[in-house]
């Protein structure tokens, strides 16, 4: 079963005289899940094998062959080629000592032709042989069904999130996933950030299927304005089916739970101006509670019906009956960052595509001062207040709904850099400990906040990032395969096993 550990009083972990990292608690916590998060769509960011063992191809196969789309012209083929070195990587996870391992199954590994097909034996037999090897370490499976990838063929035939027949193939999917494995899986989560990949894939268009218009992006089809919200619908809807048909068929049997994974950015006003406060509200609401308000209070938050009217698809009152009914477990959340927020609706300022549909622009930094430290990339800048705020925000606004840190974790740009500066990853050791204090500050406040995930345990295929982006607490060498660990490994292997986490 789950282990539970009770960190009391104070957590001090000392880093090789490099960095102290304190974790000041003085009531009495639980905080079941320390994990890492890493297969992500279990496909091309580690798993490779892209077209074997009858997987199909899926969006993202396509996407990141296609010139230009990937930062450096690569794609997932074969990544870390976990899908034949998963019980090394296994071997990883259990010697760093982790409890927990978030991965997604791969749709088009599953089910090749969604419902139009079979299901595949050989989809069916790696995903046992992944969660009975993780499961005989003492790791539990945290599974994602929805990582971002879609079988193309569904991308093909119907304009997948874009259409409601998008429903059905998603229900057909997690019943094959709770039937398969539900025996062992006792974490379930409907999607991953799809209040990020909908911005992406339909407003930006950088994801396929690369939708969007002027002046959010530069694509030849599509229509930013309404699109992402056609298919977040769509997705929102999906989940409320696939909670529905977990609860009715095979909960009480299994005895597992069920969540969705938001991601999103904490918000500071940038200065302090009513204005300024309210737009930093507004930017909030467009992120996290655009997916979890529908699901957990039935309805989009007001900022986003008030702005946005009718390009806002409606649910029905049975719809709306429907989610109330089929909420959710637990709230997932990815936090990296944050950023300054400006007012552009009582204030006249030249909108950009992000925030254009809030009505704010975002920053990272104030008279020329950075909110944070900058990461690799600034989108991914060091905030460790940020994670704090973001839990507080979400414990007060969904009732303190259970809560895990489903991702957290440091972005370095790698290109340039030698394999012993990318070993020697003290900025990632200090942003994840970090980010550690403030949340067990939260914790201290009363969030109800279960489980914390690293992402991620190698160095992947970071979707439009290609290669050049890493977070991994191992280097992985993409000629040989060879995984090394970096500082930051050693350094969580030491966190996590230091006494006092331990009852
Ligand atoms: C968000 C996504 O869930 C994951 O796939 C991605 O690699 C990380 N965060 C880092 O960008």
């Amino acid at each position: 079963g789950l282990q539970s550990f009770r960190l009391l009083i104070i957590l001090c972990v000392d880093v090789g005289g490099l960095h102290t990292s304190c974790i000041n608690i003085d009531d009495d916590f639980t905080m079941s899940c320390w994990g890492l998060d890493c297969l992500a769509r279990g496909v091309e960011l580690i798993e490779g094998a892209y077209l074997e063992g009858n997987k199909s191809l899926n969006n993202w196969d396509v996407l990141s062959h296609i010139p230009g789309k990937i930062k450096d012209g690569r794609n997932g083929d074969i990544a870390d080629d976990h899908y034949h070195r998963y019980m090394e990587d296994i071997e990883l996870m259990h010697e760093l000592g982790i409890n927990s391992y978030r991965f997604s199954i791969s749709w088009s590994r599953v089910l090749p032709r969604g419902q139009f097909g079979d299901v595949n034996p050989v989809g069916i037999e790696f995903y046992n042989r992944l969660i009975d090897a993780v499961l005989l370490k003492g790791i539990q499976p945290f599974v994602t069904l929805n990582h971002f990838d879609i079988p193309q063929e569904l991308e093909d035939r119907y304009g997948s999130w874009l259409s409601s027949h998008i429903q059905e193939d998603f229900r057909y999917f997690a019943e094959v996933c709770f039937r398969e494995f539900g025996d062992r899986v006792k974490f379930w989560i409907t999607f991953n950030e799809p209040n990020l990949f909908l911005k992406f894939a339909y407003q930006i268009g950088r994801y396929p299927p690369s939708r969007c218009s002027e002046p959010y992006g530069n694509c030849q089809s599509g229509d930013s304005e309404r699109e992402p919200y056609i298919a977040a619908r769509n997705v929102i809807l999906s989940h409320a089916i696939a909670v529905d048909i977990y609860r009715k068929k095979y909960q009480v049997k299994q005895g597992g739970s069920i969540g969705i994974v938001v991601t999103s950015k904490w918000f500071e006003p940038l200065t302090n101006s009513t204005a300024d406060c309210l737009a930093a509200e507004r930017a909030l609401a467009f992120e996290a509670p655009w997916i979890l308000d529908p699901i957990l209070r039935g309805a989009y938050p007001q900022q986003m019906l008030e702005i946005l009217g009718s390009r806002l698809p409606p649910f029905t009152l049975e719809e709306k009956k429907f989610l109330l009914h089929n909420k959710l477990d637990f709230i997932g959340i990815n936090h990296y960052a944050s950023n300054y927020v400006k007012d552009c609706m009582l204030s006249s300022c030249n909108l950009d595509g992000y925030g254009r549909d809030a009505l704010v622009i975002t920053t990272e930094s104030k008279d020329g001062k950075l909110i944070g430290d900058e990461t690799g990339l600034a989108t991914f800048n060091s905030v460790p207040y940020g994670i704090e705020k973001m839990v507080l925000y979400i414990m007060e606004r969904y009732k303190n709904v259970p809560t895990y840190i489903t991702e957290n974790g440091y972005a370095q740009q790698s290109q340039g850099l030698s394999k012993e500066e990318l070993l020697n990853d003290t900025e990632r050791v200090k942003y994840i400990s970090s980010y550690l204090d403030y949340l067990s500050s939260a914790i201290r406040q009363g969030a109800d906040v279960r489980g914390y995930f690293c992402w991620t345990l190698l160095d992947n295929f970071e979707w439009v990032f290609g290669y050049t982006l890493n977070f991994g607490l191992y280097h992985v060498d993409f000629q040989t395969q060879r995984r090394t660990a970096k500082l930051s490994a050693k350094w969580y292997k030491k966190f996590l096993s230091a006494e006092k986490l331990q009852l």
